[in-house]
């Protein structure tokens, strides 16, 4: 496996490949959800690409920049054992040298959701995300279900800016209580990991009703809702419905000024997010609506694609 350092490593390793490239971006801390999106990524591809980069431009003010966890053996390890082929690992100052000053932003799907919780947080992905797509020039990017807005705002970036390359989308890995995996999970003190399943159980109830013929937005959402409230320790920052393919507001709890609409008339896929705090942690779940859209083929014809 390569280990590339700079971007002129990149660069210099890309121009010595031919075939297809898988790409998958991430913060490493990687767990089997990231190991899912590189499993994916091996099946399609001739050549597979991984980056681990703790993005500074992603975290703002406050948030959880330099206690990001970090486990880069055992990272590489994993990526070895799975069977990629070069791992990109710059530092923030080989991304970002004195004089950086180059931005990309897309803008109405990033003013909702984590959007209006993170104002400067997308930027900063697709900002990381077209740098990483100029130096792999990957054929397919890999991106998780799990931050199901982020990935519609690259699909908005990739579209907008003609960029030459498919996006798949992978389903959320879970634990086996059903809580999305994620590298926060290693926040959560006992008692809060074992309360974190009420995300999936409140999606998991809403998914069922809608699945029975429920349309009604504040039945959706209230059903998501009576399951956060049993944990006492959790509390839920949004619990939202938009349309998927647009992230176009139908309801949201609490009412947000991002966030009032119309129920679609046809049975336009929906995506039902929340995110809900333990403490200092955030926790993110989200699922499409009906309940078979959420796999790889579903989750890609409506949130990703070319
Ligand atoms: P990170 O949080 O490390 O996630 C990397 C990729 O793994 C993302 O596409 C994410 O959606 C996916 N992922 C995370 N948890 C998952 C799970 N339980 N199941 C399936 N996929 C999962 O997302 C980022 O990093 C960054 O914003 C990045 C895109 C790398 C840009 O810096």
């Amino acid at each position: 496996m390569h280990l590339l350092h700079t971007p002129d490593d990149f660069i210099a390793y890309r121009k010595s490949l031919s075939g297809t490239i898988g790409l998958v971006p991430t913060m490493g801390a990687l767990h089997a959800g990231h190991l899912s999106l590189v499993n994916h990524a091996r099946a399609d591809n001739q050549h597979v690409i991984t980056t681990i980069f703790v993005n500074p431009a992603q975290f703002g003010q406050g948030e959880d920049f330099t206690a990001y966890p970090r486990t880069l053996d055992a990272d590489l390890q994993k990526l070895a054992h799975a069977g990629v082929d070069a791992v990109f690992l710059p530092t923030p100052d080989n991304m970002y040298p004195r004089g950086y000053q180059t931005y990309i932003t897309v803008e109405d799907i990033t003013r909702g959701l984590e959007g209006a919780m993170r104002p400067t947080h997308f930027r900063g992905v697709t900002t990381v995300v077209a740098k990483l797509f100029n130096l792999a020039q990957p054929t397919t990017a890999y991106f998780g279900q799990k931050d199901a807005q982020q990935v519609c705002v690259i699909r908005r970036m990739v579209r907008d800016l003609h960029m030459p390359l498919s996006i798949a989308v992978i389903p959320t890995s879970r634990e086996s209580d059903g809580l999305a995996m994620s590298s926060r999970n290693v926040y959560l003190s006992d008692e809060q990991r074992t309360g974190a399943v009420c995300l999936s159980r409140g999606i998991l109830r809403a998914s069922s009703l809608y699945d029975a013929g429920e349309r009604n937005p504040s039945a959706l959402l209230n059903a998501v809702a009576d399951e956060i409230q049993k944990e006492s320790q959790a509390s839920a920052d949004y619990i939202a419905l938009n349309v998927a393919r647009t992230l176009a507001p139908i309801a949201v709890i609490p009412s947000a000024d991002w966030g009032m609409g119309d129920m679609p008339h046809t049975d336009e896929p929906l995506l039902l997010s929340l995110t809900v705090r333990f403490g200092k942690t955030r926790l993110l779940d989200n699922a499409l609506l009906p309940h078979h859209l959420n796999t790889r083929d579903g989750l890609t014809a409506v949130l990703g694609a070319g």
